[in-house]
Protein backbone atom coordinates (compact mmCIF):
# COMPACT_ATOMS: atom_id res chain seq x y z
CA UNK A 1 0.00 0.00 0.00
CA UNK A 2 1.04 3.26 -0.55
CA UNK A 3 -0.63 6.39 0.86
CA UNK A 4 0.75 9.84 0.28
CA UNK A 5 -0.76 12.98 1.85
CA UNK A 6 -0.37 16.90 1.10
CA UNK A 7 -1.20 19.76 4.00
CA UNK A 8 -4.73 19.99 4.02
CA UNK A 9 -4.55 24.16 2.93
CA UNK A 10 -6.16 26.91 4.68
CA UNK A 11 -9.10 27.96 3.14
CA UNK A 12 -8.90 31.87 3.24
CA UNK A 13 -5.83 31.57 1.58
CA UNK A 14 -5.87 31.96 -2.65
CA UNK A 15 -4.39 28.73 -4.21
CA UNK A 16 -0.37 29.75 -5.50
CA UNK A 17 2.82 28.21 -6.12
CA UNK A 18 3.03 26.58 -3.19
CA UNK A 19 0.08 24.76 -2.84
CA UNK A 20 0.05 23.90 -5.96
CA UNK A 21 3.64 22.90 -5.44
CA UNK A 22 3.21 20.14 -2.55
CA UNK A 23 0.45 18.74 -4.08
CA UNK A 24 2.26 18.24 -7.57
CA UNK A 25 5.07 16.40 -5.54
CA UNK A 26 2.38 14.08 -4.22
CA UNK A 27 0.73 13.61 -7.49
CA UNK A 28 3.81 12.91 -9.23
CA UNK A 29 4.41 10.24 -6.60
CA UNK A 30 0.93 8.72 -6.83
CA UNK A 31 1.29 8.63 -10.77
CA UNK A 32 4.82 6.60 -10.14
CA UNK A 33 3.33 4.03 -7.48
CA UNK A 34 0.24 3.82 -9.79
CA UNK A 35 2.56 3.05 -12.55
CA UNK A 36 4.83 0.49 -10.44
CA UNK A 37 1.88 -1.24 -9.03
CA UNK A 38 -0.18 -1.42 -12.82
CA UNK A 39 -3.93 -3.00 -12.65
CA UNK A 40 -3.45 -3.22 -9.09
CA UNK A 41 -3.29 0.79 -8.50
CA UNK A 42 -6.49 1.72 -7.76
CA UNK A 43 -6.47 -1.01 -4.65
CA UNK A 44 -2.93 -0.18 -3.47
CA UNK A 45 -2.08 3.27 -3.66
CA UNK A 46 -3.98 6.57 -2.29
CA UNK A 47 -3.31 10.24 -2.51
CA UNK A 48 -5.08 12.54 -0.41
CA UNK A 49 -4.94 16.58 -0.65
CA UNK A 50 -7.60 18.97 0.82
CA UNK A 51 -8.56 21.63 2.85
CA UNK A 52 -8.16 23.06 6.61
CA UNK A 53 -11.28 24.96 7.73
CA UNK A 54 -11.96 25.76 11.18
CA UNK A 55 -8.66 28.09 11.40
CA UNK A 56 -9.79 31.13 13.70
CA UNK A 57 -8.38 33.48 10.72
CA UNK A 58 -11.22 31.57 8.79
CA UNK A 59 -13.80 33.05 10.86
CA UNK A 60 -12.39 36.30 11.15
CA UNK A 61 -11.68 36.62 7.02
CA UNK A 62 -15.38 35.04 6.32
CA UNK A 63 -16.53 38.41 9.32
CA UNK A 64 -14.23 40.75 7.08
CA UNK A 65 -16.16 39.52 3.94
CA UNK A 66 -19.41 39.89 5.22
CA UNK A 67 -20.29 36.24 4.89
CA UNK A 68 -20.62 33.30 7.05
CA UNK A 69 -17.63 31.08 7.74
CA UNK A 70 -19.29 28.13 6.28
CA UNK A 71 -20.44 30.42 2.98
CA UNK A 72 -16.46 31.67 3.23
CA UNK A 73 -15.01 27.73 2.94
CA UNK A 74 -17.41 26.99 0.85
CA UNK A 75 -16.62 29.49 -1.65
CA UNK A 76 -12.99 28.82 -1.15
CA UNK A 77 -12.55 25.19 -0.96
CA UNK A 78 -14.50 25.39 -4.73
CA UNK A 79 -11.36 27.64 -5.70
CA UNK A 80 -8.93 24.76 -4.45
CA UNK A 81 -10.66 22.39 -6.16
CA UNK A 82 -10.45 24.09 -9.52
CA UNK A 83 -6.51 25.24 -9.02
CA UNK A 84 -5.83 21.55 -8.54
CA UNK A 85 -7.99 20.00 -11.59
CA UNK A 86 -5.76 22.78 -13.64
CA UNK A 87 -2.59 21.22 -12.45
CA UNK A 88 -4.05 17.76 -13.59
CA UNK A 89 -3.75 16.29 -9.98
CA UNK A 90 -5.07 13.05 -9.59
CA UNK A 91 -5.63 13.07 -6.13
CA UNK A 92 -8.09 9.73 -4.67
CA UNK A 93 -10.11 12.41 -2.67
CA UNK A 94 -10.54 16.01 -1.39
CA UNK A 95 -11.29 16.02 2.49
CA UNK A 96 -12.81 19.54 4.31
CA UNK A 97 -11.99 19.49 7.81
CA UNK A 98 -15.82 20.91 8.00
CA UNK A 99 -16.74 17.33 6.64
CA UNK A 100 -18.81 15.37 9.37
CA UNK A 101 -17.15 12.60 8.45
CA UNK A 102 -13.85 13.98 9.49
CA UNK A 103 -15.28 15.75 12.91
CA UNK A 104 -16.58 12.94 14.46
CA UNK A 105 -13.57 10.73 13.51
CA UNK A 106 -11.40 13.62 14.90
CA UNK A 107 -13.61 14.37 18.12
CA UNK A 108 -13.55 10.58 18.66
CA UNK A 109 -9.86 10.90 18.58
CA UNK A 110 -9.70 13.15 21.07
CA UNK A 111 -11.98 11.63 23.40
CA UNK A 112 -9.98 8.62 23.32
CA UNK A 113 -6.70 10.40 24.24
CA UNK A 114 -8.44 12.12 27.06
CA UNK A 115 -9.61 8.52 28.52
CA UNK A 116 -6.24 7.76 28.06
CA UNK A 117 -4.61 10.03 30.22
CA UNK A 118 -2.66 11.85 27.57
CA UNK A 119 -4.35 14.68 27.04
CA UNK A 120 -5.40 16.45 30.30
CA UNK A 121 -6.69 19.98 31.75
CA UNK A 122 -4.24 22.90 32.73
CA UNK A 123 -3.22 26.23 32.81
CA UNK A 124 -0.85 27.58 30.18
CA UNK A 125 0.46 31.02 29.50
CA UNK A 126 2.52 31.48 26.53
CA UNK A 127 3.48 33.84 23.66
CA UNK A 128 0.66 32.72 21.20
CA UNK A 129 1.08 34.16 17.45
CA UNK A 130 -2.32 35.19 15.88
CA UNK A 131 -1.22 34.97 12.66
CA UNK A 132 -0.19 31.16 12.57
CA UNK A 133 -2.39 30.31 15.17
CA UNK A 134 0.12 28.76 17.04
CA UNK A 135 2.05 29.14 20.56
CA UNK A 136 5.70 29.45 20.32
CA UNK A 137 8.32 29.11 22.60
CA UNK A 138 9.71 31.96 25.02
CA UNK A 139 13.49 31.68 23.08
CA UNK A 140 11.77 31.51 19.91
CA UNK A 141 9.56 34.65 20.62
CA UNK A 142 12.91 36.68 22.13
CA UNK A 143 14.91 35.78 19.44
CA UNK A 144 12.31 37.45 17.29
CA UNK A 145 11.64 40.43 19.16
CA UNK A 146 8.31 39.20 20.00
CA UNK A 147 7.27 38.88 16.22
CA UNK A 148 5.67 35.94 14.20
CA UNK A 149 9.02 34.13 13.17
CA UNK A 150 6.59 33.10 9.42
CA UNK A 151 4.95 36.59 9.25
CA UNK A 152 6.19 39.04 11.47
CA UNK A 153 3.12 40.06 12.88
CA UNK A 154 3.10 40.84 16.72
CA UNK A 155 2.99 38.34 19.48
CA UNK A 156 0.45 38.28 21.99
CA UNK A 157 1.07 36.99 25.91
CA UNK A 158 -1.67 35.13 26.24
CA UNK A 159 -3.06 32.65 29.44
CA UNK A 160 -5.56 30.20 28.93
CA UNK A 161 -7.18 27.04 30.75
CA UNK A 162 -6.10 24.21 28.20
CA UNK A 163 -6.39 20.57 27.45
CA UNK A 164 -2.50 19.59 26.85
CA UNK A 165 -1.59 16.46 25.18
CA UNK A 166 1.13 15.00 26.87
CA UNK A 167 3.97 15.16 24.50
CA UNK A 168 6.08 15.24 26.77
CA UNK A 169 5.74 11.17 27.25
CA UNK A 170 6.78 10.40 24.46
CA UNK A 171 10.57 11.80 23.67
CA UNK A 172 12.01 8.89 24.09
CA UNK A 173 10.07 6.51 22.03
CA UNK A 174 10.07 9.57 19.07
CA UNK A 175 13.79 10.06 19.10
CA UNK A 176 14.05 6.16 18.63
CA UNK A 177 11.70 6.23 15.63
CA UNK A 178 13.55 8.76 13.83
CA UNK A 179 17.10 7.55 14.52
CA UNK A 180 16.14 4.24 13.67
CA UNK A 181 14.59 5.08 10.17
CA UNK A 182 11.14 4.11 11.44
CA UNK A 183 9.50 7.38 10.84
CA UNK A 184 12.16 8.92 7.87
CA UNK A 185 12.68 12.62 8.26
CA UNK A 186 13.72 13.41 4.71
CA UNK A 187 15.96 15.50 3.37
CA UNK A 188 18.34 14.40 6.01
CA UNK A 189 19.27 18.21 7.15
CA UNK A 190 15.73 18.63 8.54
CA UNK A 191 16.04 15.30 10.27
CA UNK A 192 19.03 16.63 12.45
CA UNK A 193 17.43 19.33 12.78
CA UNK A 194 14.16 18.15 14.32
CA UNK A 195 16.33 15.35 16.26
CA UNK A 196 18.35 18.44 17.88
CA UNK A 197 15.14 20.13 19.13
CA UNK A 198 13.95 16.63 20.05
CA UNK A 199 16.96 16.49 22.38
CA UNK A 200 16.30 19.39 23.70
CA UNK A 201 13.39 17.69 25.59
CA UNK A 202 9.39 17.53 24.35
CA UNK A 203 6.69 20.12 26.27
CA UNK A 204 2.90 19.36 26.40
CA UNK A 205 1.41 20.73 24.16
CA UNK A 206 -1.76 22.90 24.14
CA UNK A 207 -4.87 21.22 22.32
CA UNK A 208 -7.41 23.46 22.79
CA UNK A 209 -9.02 27.06 22.47
CA UNK A 210 -11.84 28.79 24.60
CA UNK A 211 -14.99 28.88 22.97
CA UNK A 212 -15.18 33.06 21.78
CA UNK A 213 -18.53 34.24 20.99
CA UNK A 214 -19.85 33.94 18.04
CA UNK A 215 -17.57 30.80 16.56
CA UNK A 216 -19.53 28.29 18.71
CA UNK A 217 -20.35 26.17 15.45
CA UNK A 218 -17.03 26.57 13.82
CA UNK A 219 -14.51 23.27 14.43
CA UNK A 220 -14.74 20.72 17.10
CA UNK A 221 -15.61 21.39 20.45
CA UNK A 222 -13.72 19.57 23.06
CA UNK A 223 -15.41 16.12 23.95
CA UNK A 224 -17.66 16.90 27.40
CA UNK A 225 -16.26 20.35 27.74
CA UNK A 226 -18.40 22.78 25.22
CA UNK A 227 -16.04 26.05 26.65
CA UNK A 228 -13.35 24.25 24.58
CA UNK A 229 -13.08 23.69 20.81
CA UNK A 230 -10.19 21.43 19.78
CA UNK A 231 -7.06 23.29 18.37
CA UNK A 232 -7.35 23.89 14.97
CA UNK A 233 -3.62 22.02 14.31
CA UNK A 234 -5.07 19.08 16.29
CA UNK A 235 -7.48 18.35 14.78
CA UNK A 236 -6.20 18.57 10.87
CA UNK A 237 -3.09 16.29 11.15
CA UNK A 238 -5.88 13.87 12.03
CA UNK A 239 -7.41 14.72 8.69
CA UNK A 240 -4.45 12.49 7.77
CA UNK A 241 -6.43 9.37 9.62
CA UNK A 242 -9.90 10.08 9.84
CA UNK A 243 -10.18 9.95 6.00
CA UNK A 244 -8.87 6.81 5.68
CA UNK A 245 -10.32 5.35 8.68
CA UNK A 246 -12.93 3.50 6.72
CA UNK A 247 -13.93 -0.14 6.37
CA UNK A 248 -13.25 -0.21 2.86
CA UNK A 249 -10.03 2.56 3.20
CA UNK A 250 -7.99 1.15 6.46
CA UNK A 251 -5.88 -0.95 4.02
CA UNK A 252 -3.91 2.52 3.95
CA UNK A 253 -3.55 2.56 7.50
CA UNK A 254 -3.15 -0.66 8.75
CA UNK A 255 -2.12 -1.50 12.44
CA UNK A 256 1.25 -3.11 11.12
CA UNK A 257 2.20 -4.35 7.86
CA UNK A 258 2.61 -3.34 4.36
CA UNK A 259 1.85 0.33 4.00
CA UNK A 260 3.98 3.17 2.59
CA UNK A 261 2.16 6.42 4.28
CA UNK A 262 4.54 9.40 3.18
CA UNK A 263 3.47 13.29 4.47
CA UNK A 264 4.62 15.75 2.29
CA UNK A 265 4.86 19.20 3.24
CA UNK A 266 6.90 22.57 3.24
CA UNK A 267 9.88 23.07 6.21
CA UNK A 268 6.85 25.50 7.80
CA UNK A 269 4.75 22.55 9.27
CA UNK A 270 7.36 19.97 9.59
CA UNK A 271 7.60 20.05 13.58
CA UNK A 272 3.09 19.19 13.88
CA UNK A 273 4.13 16.17 11.52
CA UNK A 274 7.32 15.17 12.54
CA UNK A 275 6.99 15.50 15.98
CA UNK A 276 3.47 16.24 17.17
CA UNK A 277 1.36 13.88 14.77
CA UNK A 278 3.41 10.60 15.11
CA UNK A 279 3.17 10.92 19.18
CA UNK A 280 -0.32 11.70 18.78
CA UNK A 281 -0.87 8.54 16.52
CA UNK A 282 1.42 6.57 19.21
CA UNK A 283 -0.66 7.35 21.82
CA UNK A 284 -3.60 6.41 19.35
CA UNK A 285 -2.48 2.95 19.54
CA UNK A 286 -1.75 3.40 15.63
CA UNK A 287 1.24 3.34 13.52
CA UNK A 288 3.36 6.65 12.65
CA UNK A 289 3.90 7.93 9.06
CA UNK A 290 6.62 5.60 6.85
CA UNK A 291 8.10 9.23 6.02
CA UNK A 292 7.90 12.95 6.52
CA UNK A 293 9.03 14.98 3.77
CA UNK A 294 9.43 18.34 3.71
CA UNK A 295 10.84 20.67 1.37
CA UNK A 296 12.01 24.41 0.71
CA UNK A 297 10.02 27.71 -0.67
CA UNK A 298 9.46 29.02 -3.65
CA UNK A 299 10.19 32.52 -3.75
CA UNK A 300 9.91 34.72 -6.78
CA UNK A 301 12.58 36.13 -9.26
CA UNK A 302 14.89 36.03 -6.18
CA UNK A 303 12.87 37.93 -3.14
CA UNK A 304 10.61 35.83 -0.98
CA UNK A 305 6.89 35.47 -1.71
CA UNK A 306 4.74 37.90 0.47
CA UNK A 307 1.41 39.13 0.75
CA UNK A 308 2.92 42.54 1.24
CA UNK A 309 4.62 42.56 -1.72
CA UNK A 310 2.07 41.44 -3.93
CA UNK A 311 4.21 39.10 -5.75
CA UNK A 312 2.56 35.85 -5.08
CA UNK A 313 2.60 33.43 -8.02
CA UNK A 314 -1.31 32.87 -7.92
CA UNK A 315 -3.02 29.97 -9.71
CA UNK A 316 -4.10 32.53 -12.64
CA UNK A 317 -0.54 33.31 -13.30
CA UNK A 318 0.54 29.32 -13.31
CA UNK A 319 -2.64 29.04 -15.82
CA UNK A 320 -1.14 31.60 -18.56
CA UNK A 321 2.09 29.51 -17.99
CA UNK A 322 0.22 26.90 -18.92
CA UNK A 323 -1.39 28.60 -21.74
CA UNK A 324 1.81 29.58 -23.82
CA UNK A 325 3.71 26.15 -22.39
CA UNK A 326 1.37 23.47 -21.73
CA UNK A 327 0.22 21.94 -18.33
CA UNK A 328 2.91 19.50 -18.64
CA UNK A 329 5.73 21.74 -19.36
CA UNK A 330 4.85 23.64 -15.95
CA UNK A 331 4.33 20.21 -14.34
CA UNK A 332 7.88 19.50 -15.17
CA UNK A 333 9.47 22.50 -14.55
CA UNK A 334 7.91 22.70 -11.13
CA UNK A 335 8.59 19.31 -10.26
CA UNK A 336 12.38 19.21 -11.18
CA UNK A 337 13.27 22.46 -10.04
CA UNK A 338 11.32 23.27 -7.54
CA UNK A 339 12.76 23.09 -3.66
CA UNK A 340 12.66 19.49 -3.18
CA UNK A 341 15.91 19.82 -1.27
CA UNK A 342 16.20 21.48 2.13
CA UNK A 343 17.08 24.82 -0.12
CA UNK A 344 14.75 27.43 -1.81
CA UNK A 345 14.00 27.47 -5.18
CA UNK A 346 13.40 30.75 -7.57
CA UNK A 347 10.64 30.67 -9.67
CA UNK A 348 12.61 32.89 -12.66
CA UNK A 349 10.73 33.62 -15.98
CA UNK A 350 14.45 32.65 -17.44
CA UNK A 351 14.95 29.88 -15.87
CA UNK A 352 11.86 28.19 -16.59
CA UNK A 353 12.13 28.97 -20.73
CA UNK A 354 15.95 27.25 -20.34
CA UNK A 355 14.40 24.26 -18.51
CA UNK A 356 11.31 24.12 -21.00
CA UNK A 357 13.53 23.99 -24.08
CA UNK A 358 16.68 22.00 -22.55
CA UNK A 359 14.45 19.35 -20.99
CA UNK A 360 11.47 19.82 -23.31
CA UNK A 361 11.09 21.14 -26.46
CA UNK A 362 15.20 19.61 -27.04
CA UNK A 363 14.69 16.99 -25.05
CA UNK A 364 12.50 14.22 -24.95
CA UNK A 365 10.13 16.24 -27.23
CA UNK A 366 12.70 16.41 -30.65
CA UNK A 367 13.76 13.03 -29.94
CA UNK A 368 10.56 11.54 -30.35
CA UNK A 369 9.78 13.37 -33.55
CA UNK A 370 13.41 13.05 -34.76
CA UNK A 371 12.91 9.23 -34.75
CA UNK A 372 9.13 9.38 -35.47
CA UNK A 373 10.27 11.32 -38.47
CA UNK A 374 12.96 9.26 -39.68
CA UNK A 375 10.75 6.13 -39.46
CA UNK A 376 8.17 8.35 -41.40
CA UNK A 377 10.53 9.02 -44.08
CA UNK A 378 12.70 5.93 -44.65
CA UNK A 379 10.20 3.23 -42.96
CA UNK A 380 7.05 4.30 -44.12
CA UNK A 381 5.94 4.87 -40.83
CA UNK A 382 6.25 1.32 -39.62
CA UNK A 383 8.71 -0.45 -37.81
CA UNK A 384 9.67 -3.44 -39.94
CA UNK A 385 11.65 -5.30 -37.45
CA UNK A 386 12.70 -5.09 -34.00
CA UNK A 387 16.34 -5.34 -32.73
CA UNK A 388 16.58 -9.16 -31.51
CA UNK A 389 18.21 -11.77 -33.15
CA UNK A 390 20.91 -11.29 -35.77
CA UNK A 391 20.27 -7.71 -35.35
CA UNK A 392 21.07 -7.51 -32.09
CA UNK A 393 22.70 -4.76 -30.25
CA UNK A 394 24.75 -3.80 -28.64
CA UNK A 395 27.84 -4.26 -30.53
CA UNK A 396 25.63 -6.11 -32.81
CA UNK A 397 25.98 -5.91 -36.58
CA UNK A 398 23.12 -2.95 -37.25
CA UNK A 399 25.65 -0.95 -35.71
CA UNK A 400 28.48 -2.01 -37.37
CA UNK A 401 26.84 -1.36 -40.33
CA UNK A 402 25.72 2.26 -39.73
CA UNK A 403 29.30 2.78 -38.87
CA UNK A 404 31.02 1.26 -41.96
CA UNK A 405 28.42 3.42 -43.74
CA UNK A 406 29.75 6.54 -41.79
CA UNK A 407 33.31 5.88 -42.94
CA UNK A 408 32.61 5.36 -46.37
CA UNK A 409 30.42 9.33 -45.78
CA UNK A 410 33.98 10.60 -44.39
CA UNK A 411 32.32 11.08 -41.19
CA UNK A 412 33.62 8.23 -38.98
CA UNK A 413 33.96 8.31 -35.19
CA UNK A 414 36.80 8.11 -33.08
CA UNK A 415 35.95 5.47 -30.37
CA UNK A 416 34.04 2.66 -32.60
CA UNK A 417 34.35 0.19 -29.99
CA UNK A 418 32.00 2.42 -27.63
CA UNK A 419 28.86 0.61 -26.83
CA UNK A 420 25.30 1.32 -26.76
CA UNK A 421 22.56 -1.47 -24.54
CA UNK A 422 19.67 0.25 -23.80
CA UNK A 423 18.22 -3.01 -22.99
CA UNK A 424 20.88 -2.73 -19.63
CA UNK A 425 20.14 1.15 -19.35
CA UNK A 426 16.55 1.02 -19.40
CA UNK A 427 15.70 -1.87 -16.74
CA UNK A 428 18.92 0.19 -14.55
CA UNK A 429 16.97 3.79 -15.43
CA UNK A 430 13.39 1.69 -14.04
CA UNK A 431 15.27 0.12 -11.21
CA UNK A 432 16.57 3.55 -9.98
CA UNK A 433 13.50 5.54 -10.49
CA UNK A 434 11.60 2.63 -8.45
CA UNK A 435 14.26 3.15 -5.52
CA UNK A 436 14.41 7.13 -5.62
CA UNK A 437 10.44 6.76 -5.06
CA UNK A 438 11.05 4.89 -2.53
CA UNK A 439 13.37 8.23 -0.86
CA UNK A 440 10.44 10.37 -1.77
CA UNK A 441 13.53 11.86 -4.18
CA UNK A 442 11.17 12.56 -6.87
CA UNK A 443 13.53 14.94 -8.73
CA UNK A 444 15.44 11.87 -9.47
CA UNK A 445 13.25 9.55 -10.43
CA UNK A 446 12.09 11.94 -13.06
CA UNK A 447 15.71 12.45 -14.24
CA UNK A 448 15.91 8.06 -14.93
CA UNK A 449 13.63 9.26 -18.30
CA UNK A 450 15.81 12.01 -18.99
CA UNK A 451 19.13 10.26 -19.08
CA UNK A 452 17.56 7.50 -21.40
CA UNK A 453 16.62 10.40 -24.06
CA UNK A 454 19.81 11.70 -23.56
CA UNK A 455 21.42 7.99 -24.01
CA UNK A 456 19.45 7.68 -27.37
CA UNK A 457 19.96 11.12 -28.60
CA UNK A 458 23.66 9.94 -28.17
CA UNK A 459 23.51 6.80 -30.04
CA UNK A 460 21.33 8.72 -32.97
CA UNK A 461 24.71 10.86 -33.14
CA UNK A 462 26.74 8.01 -32.68
CA UNK A 463 25.68 5.48 -35.35
CA UNK A 464 24.02 8.42 -37.92
CA UNK A 465 21.00 6.81 -38.98
CA UNK A 466 20.17 9.70 -41.80
CA UNK A 467 23.85 8.67 -43.30
CA UNK A 468 23.29 5.21 -43.80
CA UNK A 469 20.06 5.59 -44.95
CA UNK A 470 21.23 7.41 -48.00
CA UNK A 471 23.50 4.79 -48.27
CA UNK A 472 21.32 1.72 -48.08
CA UNK A 473 22.56 0.09 -51.70
CA UNK A 474 26.06 0.26 -50.88
CA UNK A 475 26.51 -2.54 -47.79
CA UNK A 476 24.38 -5.75 -47.81
CA UNK A 477 21.49 -5.99 -45.48
CA UNK A 478 21.90 -1.91 -44.71
CA UNK A 479 18.50 -1.56 -45.02
CA UNK A 480 17.63 -4.07 -42.40
CA UNK A 481 20.44 -2.42 -40.03
CA UNK A 482 18.78 0.56 -40.08
CA UNK A 483 15.35 -0.39 -39.41
CA UNK A 484 17.23 -1.87 -36.12
CA UNK A 485 18.61 1.22 -35.59
CA UNK A 486 15.93 3.26 -35.53
CA UNK A 487 13.37 0.35 -33.84
CA UNK A 488 15.51 0.68 -30.80
CA UNK A 489 15.83 4.54 -30.62
CA UNK A 490 11.89 4.20 -30.14
CA UNK A 491 11.85 1.55 -28.17
CA UNK A 492 14.22 3.15 -25.44
CA UNK A 493 12.05 6.32 -26.03
CA UNK A 494 9.24 4.32 -25.42
CA UNK A 495 10.46 3.50 -21.57
CA UNK A 496 11.69 6.79 -20.99
CA UNK A 497 8.09 7.80 -21.64
CA UNK A 498 6.91 5.99 -18.95
CA UNK A 499 8.97 7.48 -16.66
CA UNK A 500 8.35 11.30 -17.66
CA UNK A 501 4.61 10.15 -17.40
CA UNK A 502 3.94 11.36 -13.50
CA UNK A 503 5.08 14.34 -14.35
CA UNK A 504 3.73 14.85 -17.89
CA UNK A 505 1.20 12.66 -18.58
CA UNK A 506 -0.89 14.67 -21.47
CA UNK A 507 2.60 14.66 -23.98
CA UNK A 508 3.64 11.00 -22.93
CA UNK A 509 0.35 10.09 -23.57
CA UNK A 510 0.11 11.53 -27.32
CA UNK A 511 3.31 9.61 -27.80
CA UNK A 512 1.45 6.54 -26.97
CA UNK A 513 -1.78 7.43 -29.05
CA UNK A 514 0.66 8.32 -31.98
CA UNK A 515 3.10 5.05 -31.93
CA UNK A 516 -0.30 3.10 -31.25
CA UNK A 517 1.27 2.03 -27.80
CA UNK A 518 -1.74 0.58 -25.49
CA UNK A 519 -0.29 0.12 -21.95
CA UNK A 520 -2.74 2.46 -21.01
CA UNK A 521 -6.42 1.14 -20.84
CA UNK A 522 -7.44 4.30 -22.19
CA UNK A 523 -4.99 6.76 -23.97
CA UNK A 524 -7.28 9.66 -23.98
CA UNK A 525 -7.27 9.32 -20.20
CA UNK A 526 -4.44 9.84 -18.43
CA UNK A 527 -6.19 9.11 -15.03
CA UNK A 528 -6.67 5.56 -16.18
CA UNK A 529 -5.07 2.60 -15.32
CA UNK A 530 -1.76 1.24 -16.29
CA UNK A 531 -2.72 -2.87 -18.04
CA UNK A 532 0.51 -3.77 -16.17
CA UNK A 533 3.21 -2.92 -13.93
CA UNK A 534 5.91 -0.60 -14.73
CA UNK A 535 8.34 -3.49 -14.57
CA UNK A 536 6.28 -5.51 -17.45
CA UNK A 537 5.80 -2.14 -19.49
CA UNK A 538 9.25 -1.21 -19.07
CA UNK A 539 10.90 -4.85 -19.88
CA UNK A 540 12.88 -4.11 -23.49
CA UNK A 541 11.39 -7.09 -25.69
CA UNK A 542 8.58 -8.03 -23.45
CA UNK A 543 4.89 -7.96 -23.83
CA UNK A 544 4.60 -4.31 -24.12
CA UNK A 545 7.52 -3.89 -26.73
CA UNK A 546 7.14 -2.17 -29.89
CA UNK A 547 6.33 -4.66 -32.38
CA UNK A 548 7.29 -5.21 -35.88
CA UNK A 549 4.75 -3.97 -37.88
CA UNK A 550 3.56 -1.23 -35.23
CA UNK A 551 2.68 2.06 -36.79
CA UNK A 552 4.31 5.32 -35.45
CA UNK A 553 2.78 8.71 -36.42
CA UNK A 554 4.87 11.55 -36.35
CA UNK A 555 1.97 13.43 -34.70
CA UNK A 556 2.59 16.89 -34.27
CA UNK A 557 5.56 18.63 -31.65
CA UNK A 558 5.30 17.84 -27.98
CA UNK A 559 6.66 21.07 -27.17
CA UNK A 560 7.09 23.81 -28.99
CA UNK A 561 10.46 25.14 -28.52
CA UNK A 562 10.04 28.38 -26.44
CA UNK A 563 11.24 32.25 -26.78
CA UNK A 564 13.96 33.34 -24.75
CA UNK A 565 12.94 36.99 -25.96
CA UNK A 566 9.43 36.81 -25.28
CA UNK A 567 8.25 38.63 -22.37
CA UNK A 568 6.91 36.65 -19.44
CA UNK A 569 3.40 35.53 -19.72
CA UNK A 570 0.79 37.46 -17.14
CA UNK A 571 -2.30 36.27 -14.99
CA UNK A 572 -5.36 37.28 -16.59
N1 LIG B 1 -3.42 24.32 7.33
C1 LIG B 1 -2.04 24.16 7.59
C2 LIG B 1 -1.59 22.75 7.33
C3 LIG B 1 -2.29 21.69 8.10
S1 LIG B 1 -1.77 20.12 7.65
C4 LIG B 1 -2.42 19.11 8.77
C5 LIG B 1 -1.23 25.09 6.71
N2 LIG B 1 -1.84 25.52 5.61
S2 LIG B 1 -1.19 26.50 4.52
O1 LIG B 1 -2.26 26.85 3.62
O2 LIG B 1 -0.51 27.59 5.14
O3 LIG B 1 -0.17 25.64 3.72
C6 LIG B 1 1.18 25.53 4.07
C7 LIG B 1 1.84 24.67 3.01
O4 LIG B 1 1.67 25.28 1.72
C8 LIG B 1 3.33 24.50 3.14
O5 LIG B 1 3.71 23.52 4.07
C9 LIG B 1 3.66 24.10 1.73
O6 LIG B 1 3.21 22.79 1.49
C10 LIG B 1 2.82 25.05 0.92
N3 LIG B 1 3.51 26.33 0.72
C11 LIG B 1 3.05 27.57 1.06
N4 LIG B 1 3.94 28.50 0.62
C12 LIG B 1 4.96 27.89 0.00
C13 LIG B 1 6.07 28.35 -0.75
N5 LIG B 1 6.38 29.62 -0.90
N6 LIG B 1 6.84 27.42 -1.38
C14 LIG B 1 6.55 26.08 -1.33
N7 LIG B 1 5.51 25.63 -0.64
C15 LIG B 1 4.81 26.48 0.21
O7 LIG B 1 -0.10 25.36 7.03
Amino acid sequence: MYYVTTPIYYVNDRPHIGHCYTTLLADVAARFARLIEGPEASERVFFLTGTDEHAEKVVESAKEHGMSARAWADRNAAEFRKAFETMGFSNDDFVRTSEERHKSRAAAYIQKLIDSGDIELGDYEGWYDPSQEEYITETVAKENDFKSPVTGKPLEKRTEQNYFFRLDKYGDWLKAQIETGAIRVLPEQRKNEVLGRIRQGLQKVPVSRRVKEGDEDWGILMPGDPEHRVYVWIEALSNYLTTVDTEDRRRFWPADGDATIVHMMAKDILWFHAVIWPCMLHALGERPPSAVYAHGYWIREGRKMSKSLGNFIEIELLEAYIERYSLDGVRWYLATQGPMGANDADFAHKHFVETFNADLANGIGNSASRVGNMIGKYLGGELTRTCNGEFGLPGGKALGIALTAREAAGTAVDDPERSFDFAASASAAVERAQSALGRVALHEALAQGQALVQEVDDFISYCAPFTLAKRLDEFEHADKALATILYSCAEALRIASLLFFPACQHKMSEIWRNWNCSALNDPDDPDSGFKAPLEELARWGGDWSLRAGQRIEKGEALFMRADVNEDPPVAK
